[in-house]
Order: structure tokens, then sequence, then C-alpha cells
């Protein structure tokens, strides 16, 4: 054989070409590895528990936007089929959830489950699917609502907590856009529910939000004027800042009043997020305005989220130029820590996430000490599901720099 043919070079190009291909991006990998370790599902001998909604629901989302972007596993050389992971996580849910009322007794978080049944309801016209949409639906109307109006998080009377609304706000809007087209009133909710909490649980000092309030203002807890309850978790605020970004994406079909409000809600607390950061290490932490505080560390779920949510308010356009370039600096500087600090590479060839927080919550003292002594989680779902939506942010960006 003549070495350096045409041929033969060509032959090796595309081998080197495929071998790069085959490098599977981080967002991939971790998904790869929830997958490999069977999370995300409703585990066959058990009912869900209050918190399994969410996991499953916040990773499908994750999966359906590896899908969106990527289209198939085999193009990024995943290991693990995503559609068939969709399908068994779904149908491992979906009995769970067919009746509405007792929908109602489950944390909001419960409405996550709606973008993967949706995408099922699409794909494959299921009426299982259909039917728990539905009953989702019409659980909302069934959800006790405060003296204000402010749905409740849980079973707790009279409390609202910011992380409902990741689960709630982009449920009601592909609802209505899917299977209520001409009924657009579900807008005035929406801002009605963002805006009770943006405006009890408004720090000035910060320009932050803290966890939640309670209406009646009974709480151990409770500020006495406007019911907030006193610290500013990462987390809770990071699911209130993606509500905002994954919100707009959803927004076209309706008013104009309804993006206007998000955007301008988004624009305020980007830039008070972005003042947050960490300066070494560009992510969050625990207790976000204490930094350094004797206990307080970062942590790794909020940090990927609000990574996710600067990254998508600057490529979508929904931040004014100065602070987009601001809030894309900050998602890759978290995004590197990240990376190096918490992501772990198991011998058997799985990606860990370490350094996310439990739970916290307001059936408690809420105090500083109780918020920083929550036990911390190696693998959580809370964290992967995030991460892998950062890593697809920063594998987007670089793929648009670089082509
Ligand atoms: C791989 O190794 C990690 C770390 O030891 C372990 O947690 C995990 O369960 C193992 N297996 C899979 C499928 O991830
Ligand atoms: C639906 O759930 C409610 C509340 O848990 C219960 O009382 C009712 O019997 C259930 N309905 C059916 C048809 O199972
Ligand atoms: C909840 O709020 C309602 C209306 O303000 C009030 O009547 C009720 O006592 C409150 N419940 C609790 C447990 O605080
Ligand atoms: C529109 O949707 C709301 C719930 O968001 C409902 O209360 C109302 O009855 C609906 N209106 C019509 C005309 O269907
Ligand atoms: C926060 O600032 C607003 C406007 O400056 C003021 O009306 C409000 O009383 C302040 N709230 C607190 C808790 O200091
Ligand atoms: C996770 O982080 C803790 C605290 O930094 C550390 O002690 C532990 O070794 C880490 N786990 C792994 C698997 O890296």
């Amino acid at each position: 054989m003549r070495l350096l043919s045409a041929e033969y070079l060509t032959l090796v190009l595309l081998a080197i070409e495929n071998a790069s291909a085959c490098d599977r991006p981080y967002s991939v990998w971790m998904a790869d590895s929830v997958i490999a370790r069977g999370q995300a599902i409703v585990p066959g001998d058990s009912a869900p528990s209050a918190s399994t909604y969410l996991q499953v629901g916040f990773f499908q989302s994750a999966i359906i936007r590896l899908i969106d972007y990527y289209h198939t596993p085999a193009s990024v050389c995943a290991r693990k089929d995503w559609q068939e992971y969709l399908q068994t996580s779904t149908n491992s849910i979906t009995p769970y959830l067919l009746n509405a009322s007792k929908d109602a007794t489950y944390p909001l978080d419960r409405l996550s489950t709606g973008k993967g049944l949706l995408h099922q309801y699409e794909e494959f016209h299921t009426s299982t699917a259909s039917d728990s949409l539905h009953a989702l639906r019409d659980s909302i109307d069934l959800q006790p609502k405060n003296s204000l109006g402010g749905y409740w998080y849980f079973k707790y009377p009279n409390w609202s907590y910011l992380d409902g609304m990741y689960s709630l706000v982009p449920f009601l809007l592909s609802y209505n856009t899917h299977f209520d087209p001409q009924n657009s009133t579900v807008s005035d909710d929406i801002i009605r529910q963002l805006d009770l909490l943006w405006t009890h649980c408004y720090h000035n000092q910060s320009g932050l939000l803290v966890h939640g309030y309670d209406s009646s203002k009974k709480a151990s807890w409770a500020n006495p004027v406007t019911g907030a309850s006193p610290i500013i978790w990462d987390r809770s605020l990071g699911w209130y800042l993606m509500t905002l970004v994954d919100s707009l994406e959803l927004s076209s079909p309706f008013p104009r009043r309804l993006s206007e409000y998000l955007q301008r809600r988004l624009t305020q607390l980007a830039k008070s997020v972005i003042s947050a950061a960490d300066p070494n290490t560009g992510c969050w932490w625990q207790v976000m305005d204490q930094p350094g505080k004797q206990g307080n560390y970062i942590e790794s779920s909020g940090s990927a989220m609000f990574t996710t949510a600067l990254f998508r308010a600057a490529r979508l356009g929904y931040l004014p130029g100065h602070l987009a370039s601001e809030a894309k600096k900050t998602a890759e500087q978290c995004y590197s820590h990240l990376v190096d600090v918490f992501v772990v590479k198991n011998e058997n060839g799985t990606l860990g996430y370490n350094g996310t927080v439990s739970v916290c919550s307001l059936d408690s003292s809420a105090t500083y000490d109780y918020y920083v002594s929550q036990p911390l989680l190696y693998d959580s779902v809370h964290g992967t599901a995030a991460f892998v939506q950062a890593s697809l942010e920063q594998e987007i960006l670089d793929r648009t720099r670089y082509s």
C-alpha cells in the first residue's frame, strides 16, 4: 500500500473526525450517569415520596433539552437511550398522577412532570399522558391559596415558596398553549403568583429574594410586616431565576404584558444574582448574602441553576447587552469551578456530582444555622440535572463561538 495516498489520508482524517465527534460532552456524560444509577424514576416497589416528582420532572426537562439540541444520543455518543428513559420514567409516575384531588395533596413540584408528559403525548398520543396532564391541570384549581391569592407550596397553611414556581409556571404556559389556546387569562394569574413572591420576599440590601413567606405571619420565622422568612437560600432562588427564563421561552403566544413582566424581573434579578457571585469561584453560597460566614459554603445545585439561567438568558437575548456579557462571564467562571471541584470521575466510567444540599424547608427554625447544617448529598438529582443543563449551555456557547 502506498502510504499517504489521497484515499489513505482521507481515511485517517475521517477517523480523527469520528474520534473527536465521539467525545461525549459533559452534559451527555452526566445524563448517562444519572440513568446508569437508575435515578429520576419512581422505584417499582413504592409510591413516590413528595420529593420524587421534582427529581423526575427536572431530569426529564434536562433530557428533553439534550434531545432538542443534539437530536439523537448517537450524534454525541451517548451510551443511554434518551427516549427509552423518558418512556420508562413517565410510565413509572403516571399511575400516581391520574387523580386531581390526590395530586393537590403533593407539593407544587408535581407539575414539573408535565414537560415529560407533554413530550410523550406529542410523540405517541397516549391517553395516559393526556389524562395525567388534565388531572395535573385540574389539581391547580384545587390547590389551596392564602388570603392574597398565592398558592400554598405544599400542606403548610398560607406558606408560599419560591421553589414551587419552577414547576407551576412553565406547566401552566405549556398546558394552555396545547389544550386551551383561546384562553389567555392564565397570564394574569402567573403574574400575580410571581409578583406576590417578589413583593413579599424581596430583600432590600441585596436585591435578592428570601425563601418564602407566610401571609398570616404566624410562623416563628415570619417577618411581622411582610411575613417573609429570613434567609436567602441559593437553590430556592435558583428555581425562581430559571422560572423567569424558561417562562420567557414559552411566553410568545400570550399577551405582551406577560413577557414584559418576566423580562423586567429577569433583568433586575440577574443583576443582583451576578453581584452576589463569589469573586473567587464565580459561584454562589448556600446562604447567598453571607459569604464566608462560619459554616457557609459554595453550594453545587443552586450554582448550576444560576449558571444555566444566566447562560440561557444571555443566549436567548433576554438581557440588555452589557448585562448579557456579564452574565456569560460569571456563568463561564462558575461552570469551570463546578467541573473542577464538584464533578467526580468514577472508576466505573460514570460521573458523580458532589456538594448538593439535601433539602431546606420552612417547616424548621429557618435560621442561618439551620440552612448551613443540612446534610450535603453526593449525586443528588437536583445537582446533576442542573449540571446537565449548565453544561449544555456551555457547549452551545462553545459551538457558536468556534463554528
Ligand atoms: C459507579 O461508581 C460510583 C462510585 O463508586 C458508584 O456510586 C456508582 O453506583 C457506580 N455505578 C454506577 C452504575 O454508577
Ligand atoms: C381521588 O383522591 C381523593 C383524595 O385522595 C380520594 O378521596 C378519592 O377517592 C380518589 N378518587 C378515586 C376515583 O380514586
Ligand atoms: C391562613 O390564613 C387565613 C386567612 O388569612 C387565616 O384565617 C388562617 O388562620 C391562616 N391559617 C394559619 C394556620 O395560620
Ligand atoms: C380560562 O382559564 C381560567 C383558568 O386559567 C378559567 O378559570 C376560565 O374559566 C377560563 N375561561 C374560559 C372562557 O374558558
Ligand atoms: C425596602 O425598600 C422599600 C422602598 O425603598 C421600602 O418601601 C420598604 O419598606 C423596605 N423594606 C424593608 C423591609 O426595609
Ligand atoms: C465530596 O466533598 C466532600 C467535602 O468536600 C469530600 O470530603 C468528599 O471526599 C467528596 N466526595 C467525593 C467522592 O469526591
